[in-house]
């Protein structure tokens, strides 16, 4: 067993509440950081539509809920929601080759948007879409969520990253880019990291980012990572601090990219949004927020 592990088991043995926790965050920051980056750049007309849709969670957590279904046979049909496979070979995406029928993550994004906007649809119906295109579009900006599907986007691929060290993880190339390097960085502080994402981000980089808003070029542009992946891939199937140094710009590239791209393209989504009228209350001035319950109970995101 790694030695990551053993000190892992160690803490849960320490209490089960801490252990679930713990397993829990493991994973999640690359989306709790997307959605914290989107939270500081929506347009008040935005943030009223996510607010009724979502009540007092923010994008951080809404984020996290597509990976916490998952177990929910219910929920069986949305797993290729996650991903989008194409040929070792190919350049560039074909959605009639790689996404016939429309399950995929490149899809699935436009169309849960499109759900989540439609006041005709049910309230529940609009949420539940909402938090799977926040989820899908923090998914597709890394990289091997535009992968290969031989090895299920990497998840066949066994490493061992910081070998000999504190740090030592039998991990596999995709949770490698889906968290290892993350928190190799984080070290589990994701909120300070956001903000500091946030802060250096070059404004010629975000312009761009935010007026590209097709998720066919965001899949190409995680595609060509995802080859530059497998090209450097040590052979050995160790990857240290080298590694680590030479990718974790990327990885913060592609984390930055999707925050401005999420609050984006919400911003877009929701930019006829109408705010849900203040109910008159016998007495009362119909004033106020309508949707957030109580300001003093607003719960923090985790
Ligand atoms: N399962 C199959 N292909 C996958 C991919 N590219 N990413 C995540 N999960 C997958
Ligand atoms: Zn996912
Ligand atoms: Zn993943």
């Amino acid at each position: 067993m790694a030695s990551s592990m053993m000190r892992q088991f160690g803490l849960c043995a320490a209490g089960v509440l801490a252990c679930a926790s713990l397993a829990q965050a493991w994973g999640e920051e690359g989306h709790q950081i997307v959605g914290t980056i989107a939270m500081t750049r929506l347009t008040p007309q935005a943030r009223a539509a996510i607010i009724e849709l979502l009540g007092n969670d923010d994008l951080a957590k809404a984020g996290l809920w597509a990976d916490q279904i998952r177990g929910d046979s219910k929920y069986d049909w949305a797993k290729p929601y996650h991903y989008i496979n194409l040929p070792r070979t190919a350049e560039m995406i074909d959605l009639s080759r790689d996404c016939p029928t429309g399950e995929c993550v490149v899809a699935a994004i436009p169309k849960f948007l499109a759900k989540a906007a439609d006041p005709s649809l049910p309230i529940d119906e609009r949420r539940e879409a909402l938090k799977f295109a926040v989820h899908f579009i923090g998914d597709l900006h890394q990289p091997l969520h535009a992968g290969y599907k031989d090895d299920l986007g990497g998840n066949r691929i066994q490493i061992v990253a910081f070998g000999g060290t504190e740090a030592e993880t039998k991990t596999n190339l995709h949770a490698l880019w889906d968290s290892v390097l993350i928190r190799h960085r984080s070290r589990g502080e994701w909120r300070t990291l956001a903000g500091e994402i946030a802060a250096s981000a070059p404004p010629d980089l975000v312009a761009s980012w935010q007026s590209n808003l097709d998720s066919v070029d965001w899949a190409n542009e995680s595609a060509a990572i995802t080859r530059m992946v497998y090209k450097d891939l040590p052979t050995d199937q160790r990857v240290g601090e080298t590694y680590y140094e030479a990718n974790i710009a990327t990885v913060m590239r592609r984390l930055a990219a999707g925050g401005v791209r999420m609050a984006a393209i919400l911003n877009r989504t929701f930019a006829q949004h109408e705010p849900a009228k203040p109910v008159e209350t016998a007495g009362g001035s119909g004033q106020g927020a309508p949707a957030r319950e109580d300001p003093g109970q607003v719960a923090p995101a985790n």
